[in-house]
């Protein structure tokens, strides 16, 4: 039989990010692929219909000279597909636990098409197809397990304990804060427009929320909307947010670093600047990586597609479409342009 020849696009970078990403930091190039697998393999071909765009990838987009070591263990080099957590659809299997037709998730490069080999783990079939395919990279993917496993692992949330929340209408603090709600804590978020913070208050059943682009004074804000003081902060945001919840934290808190949004672009990051004020309140700050749960992912699977069928949760996903619109995806993440979870769709 004849091979089919297609053509496969793909993203990557012109050149190592320096600062705030740009559009044209990325390139979108082409080159013809062959629709088929070298005999005797064990490799699926697949089809790719989603991928997750996250701030978690800039890390991976700088240079980093033989004295600063990379925090990831692999860098995205200029020129190399970018790769990232997505759905696809096998369209011709050489393994014997992959049919054509099925769906699968894991990490895939942004491109139309690829060759995996499962043997690597780095592809999951997709259990449940009740609920949109979307979900597998936001609510349902490493996205919701982030702040599942920020919350439970690292925070271990009581009822009536008092939750903030920064960066909470994205994509990890979104679900964070709505987990935190079905714990019975009062839940508190911080967001960069009205729009959100209204989306928060009045959809996402949040207590409170606020616009920190237009506080003045983010210590005075904290204290306004936590006047008995905070037990509990999903951190993703870093800078001069983590200064004013430091102020505000109640003895024996508990902060989850997801992560340090603000300072992603800048060459310097800055630091915490009384570092005794976790000693005064015997604060737990604990970084933490998805990864290291692992374990809880099925039991993570279950509950929150029990949530999502039942409406205890929602999920906001902000999808565009094309690879076209990759740049401007993951640009807009450091401006505060998605409203829930980024994601970029493509022959869906
Ligand atoms: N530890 C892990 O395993 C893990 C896994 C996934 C993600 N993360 C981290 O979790 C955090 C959230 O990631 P996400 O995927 O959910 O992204 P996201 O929140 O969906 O998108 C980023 C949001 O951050 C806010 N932001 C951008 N620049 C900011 C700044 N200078 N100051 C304050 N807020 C800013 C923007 O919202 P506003 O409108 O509110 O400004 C933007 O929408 C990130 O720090 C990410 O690196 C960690």
């Amino acid at each position: 039989m004849e091979t089919k020849e297609v053509i496969n696009r793909h993203v990557t970078l012109k050149d190592y990010i320096v600062g705030e990403p740009k559009e044209s930091d990325f390139v979108l190039k082409s080159c013809t692929f062959s629709l088929k697998l070298e005999e005797g393999s064990q490799d699926v071909l697949v089809k790719h219909l989603y991928f997750s765009i996250d701030p978690y990838q800039r890390a991976r987009m700088k240079y980093y000279s033989s004295s600063h070591k990379a925090p990831f263990a692999s860098v995205l080099n200029p020129g190399s597909v970018i790769d990232t957590y997505g759905v696809a659809k096998v369209i011709i299997s050489n393994h014997p636990d992959f049919k054509e037709g099925d769906l699968v998730v894991g990490m895939i490069g942004i491109q139309d098409y690829s060759i995996i080999t499962p043997a690597t783990g780095l592809l999951t079939k997709i259990k449940y197809t009740d609920i949109p395919l979307s979900n597998y990279v936001g609510v349902l993917g490493l996205t919701g397990f982030t702040a599942y496993a920020g919350l439970h692992n690292v925070c271990s949330p009581q009822k009536g304990e008092q939750v903030f929340i920064s960066a909470a209408c994205g994509s990890v603090g979104h679900l964070a804060g709505q987990f935190a709600k079905l714990q019975g804590c009062h839940v508190v978020g911080s967001c960069g427009s009205k729009q959100k913070v209204e989306l928060l208050k009045n959809r996402l059943g949040f207590d409170d929320a606020f616009n920190y682009k237009e506080e003045p004074d983010l210590n005075a804000a904290l204290k306004r909307c936590f006047p008995r003081g905070i037990d509990i902060y999903f951190e993703n945001v870093g800078g001069d947010m983590l200064e004013a919840v430091l102020e505000n934290m109640n003895v024996h808190g508990r902060i989850a670093v997801c992560g340090a949004i603000s300072q992603y672009n800048r060459d310097k990051p800055e630091g915490v600047t009384d570092p005794m004020k976790l000693v005064y309140q015997r604060i737990k700050m604990q970084g933490f990586l998805a990864a290291d749960y692992l374990n809880s992912f099925p039991e993570f699977i279950e509950k929150t597609r029990g949530y999502l069928i039942d409406g205890r949760i929602e999920s906001l996903e902000d999808i565009s479409d094309g690879l076209e619109s990759v740049p401007s995806a993951f640009v807009g993440l450091f401006q505060g342009h998605n409203v829930g979870k980024k994601i970029v769709r493509l022959h869906a």
